[in-house]
């Protein structure tokens, strides 16, 4: 009993290349305010949406070695390329559970969809990659999915141009292709866009569903953590974050994902 207590007290790992998976610890953290969270912002790396599968690898591996020696019962990989390049290999080499976002996002979008059309959009890598198209066949192989890399996305929402004209012109330019195929669902397959999905909606109007993966993954790890009997049940959650590189700029910029939650950051080599 005593060590059930104990294991259900440890931190959720999360990480992510940067600041934007602060997104889904912002969802995980809503959803579950009791559970503690240990945060790793790979500040040094960032982007990984235009590196090779074996760099982002290779940078996801010592980071979920540090992420265990900080003791946490579980791993979220909150960065969507990271989740579809190094997923599969991290699960084989790490003993406690692991996940992505890539899954939650996918299971949900081929729910609600009606026509079986899916637009995807997420960086170089992650569209490159098929991950999302893969997962919605493994659930339903008559849905076809219509990708979109949106390279110009992750430096608009770091500038804090989430909205506004130019940011309205350059979505319609990169989601035209998508709108012509009749999609009725969009996932929007990385970190930073949930905070574009306002902009978003506008340029797509109201009639096609908008997937954000951030708030699908919260649900995956509420209900793995039931699964495993791992919930936290009690005590407000307690937060740590650590970055490869420049703590304070993380650290003012994070507090507009996370609403001045970050107080204190330690960078880590
Ligand atoms: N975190 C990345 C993702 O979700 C976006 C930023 C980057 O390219 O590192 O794909």
């Amino acid at each position: 009993m005593q060590e059930k207590k104990t294991l259900n007290n440890k931190p959720i790992g999360i990480f992510d290349s940067g600041f934007g998976g602060l997104t889904v610890m912002s969802a995980v953290s809503k959803l579950m305010p009791n559970e503690n969270i240990i945060y790793f912002g790979d500040t040094a790396h960032v982007p990984y949406g235009t590196k090779s599968k074996k760099i982002v690898t290779d940078f996801a591996v010592e980071i979920s070695k540090f992420l265990i020696s900080k003791d946490v019962k579980m791993i979220v990989i909150a960065c969507n390329t990271a989740s579809a390049f190094s997923l599969d290999y991290l699960k084989k080499i790490v003993n406690i559970p692991i996940i992505g976002v890539i899954k939650a996002g996918s299971v949900l979008s081929a729910q609600i969809t009606k026509n079986k059309k899916i637009g995807v959009i997420g960086t170089e890598g992650t569209i490159k990659s098929k991950a999302y198209e893969k997962e919605i066949k493994k659930y339903d192989k008559n849905i076809n999915c219509f990708s979109k890399a949106c390279p110009l996305f992750v430096p608009l929402v770091e500038e804090g141009w989430c909205d506004g004209k130019i940011t309205e012109d350059i979505i319609k330019v990169y989601i035209k292709d998508l709108l012509n195929k009749n999609i009725d669902t969009i996932i929007l397959g990385c970190t930073h866009y949930p905070l574009l999905k306002k902009t978003i909606k506008k340029v797509i109007g109201d009639k096609i569903n908008i997937v954000d993966s951030a708030s699908a993954v919260a649900l995956r790890v509420q209900t793995l953590l039931k699964e495993k009997c791992m919930l936290k049940k009690a005590g407000k959650g307690k937060y740590k974050f650590f970055v490869s590189d420049s703590p304070e700029k993380f650290k003012a910029i994070g507090n507009k994902f996370l609403g001045n939650k970050i107080q204190n950051v330690k960078k880590v080599k």
